[in-house]
């Protein structure tokens, strides 16, 4: 049976992924079972210096999903290169660093600064406020996408992956604008914009007003987003939304995506990424799929 895919050179042993934000630095889950297991990891977002992240609560449940505000807070570059890259180069995993940042000079300082570890491949966050462009995200408007995309794209001597934000106007749109800035490949999707109100207190419930919600919740608009992206683009796709069993794996890959992240499960099942290798194959053996790249966009419509 063949489980392994590949995308933009980079080869994984299974196509699933752990998702920046809920898989720490990689280490945070090594006391739970043997990591090396699965495809890949991907590192919590990035930033040039050090953040705290927002202040609390930035975590707040809702139906069949979460909502979090967390704020990108993470050791910064450097803090990153010293204290867990040593760690990051023991595994026999593909290793993907997520970058975040709030001005174009942000992302190109960190992503030059990541191209000389051993990190296979580069992720970036698009969905921060540009603070030289009025606070708007740099992943909503098409030409900011591109922009971005290609200034990245100059410094950076890993496969770079653009990660689509699903709040925007058209994601065909976004995807395409990132394929021609020059990315590798696409992922998506990040969270969807949303709010939890406490009734009884009349007060937002994240102290951040506003969060992102993941999770089941999210999984048919993430499933469309990555059928039409892949309608879109020619170059390879990562799936990522509310994907909890072996099941949905399946139906992003049929829908487009050669790989999976695995964001919210890993938050409420420390296992899930783990478990879901294992109830792949099992499955692809239930569905008599030889080859798991078969189904990529296999979609019969
Ligand atoms: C607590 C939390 C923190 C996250 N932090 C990041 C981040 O730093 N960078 C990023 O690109 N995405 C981040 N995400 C988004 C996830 O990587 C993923 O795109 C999203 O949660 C949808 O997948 P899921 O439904 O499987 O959770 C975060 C998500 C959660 C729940």
């Amino acid at each position: 049976m063949i489980t392994s895919v590949n995308i933009a050179g980079v080869a994984f042993k299974n196509p699933i992924i752990a998702a920046s934000g809920t898989f720490g630095f990689g280490k945070e889950y090594a006391n739970f079972y043997d990591i090396d297991l699965l495809g890949g990891i991907c590192t919590k977002g990035i930033t040039l210096e050090a953040r705290q992240g927002n202040p609390a609560p930035r975590i707040a449940e809702t139906h069949a999903g979460i909502l979090n505000s967390v704020g990108l807070q993470n050791p910064g570059v450097e803090g990153f290169i010293q204290e867990d890259i040593p760690f990051l180069e023991t595994l026999d995993t593909v290793v993907i660093a997520n970058v975040a940042g709030s001005t174009e000079e942000d992302y190109i300082k960190t992503v030059q600064r990541i191209s000389s570890t051993s990190v296979q491949m580069i992720e970036l966050n698009i969905s921060c406020p540009n603070v030289k462009a009025g606070g708007m995200a740099f992943g909503v408007l098409p030409s900011s996408v591109e922009k971005i995309t290609a200034a990245v794209k100059k410094v950076c001597t890993q496969p770079l992956i653009v990660k689509l934000s699903p709040n925007v106007a058209n994601i065909a749109d976004n995807a395409r604008a990132a394929q021609n800035g020059g990315a590798d490949a696409l992922s998506l999707i990040n969270t969807v914009s949303g709010m939890a109100i406490d009734y009884k207190t009349r007060r937002p419930v994240l102290a951040n007003v506003y969060g992102g919600l993941s999770g089941p919740a999210v999984k048919p608009i993430a499933l469309k987003m990555v059928h039409t992206a892949y309608r879109a683009v020619k170059i390879p796709i990562i799936g990522i939304g509310g994907i909890t069993t072996a099941e949905d794996v399946l139906e992003f890959m049929i829908a487009g995506a050669r790989a999976v992240q695995i964001g919210s499960a890993n938050l409420f099942n420390p296992l899930a990424a783990n478990l879901l290798v294992t109830q792949l194959s099992n499955l692809m053996t239930t569905c008599k799929i030889n080859n798991i790249n078969e189904c990529v966009g296999s979609l019969n419509y």
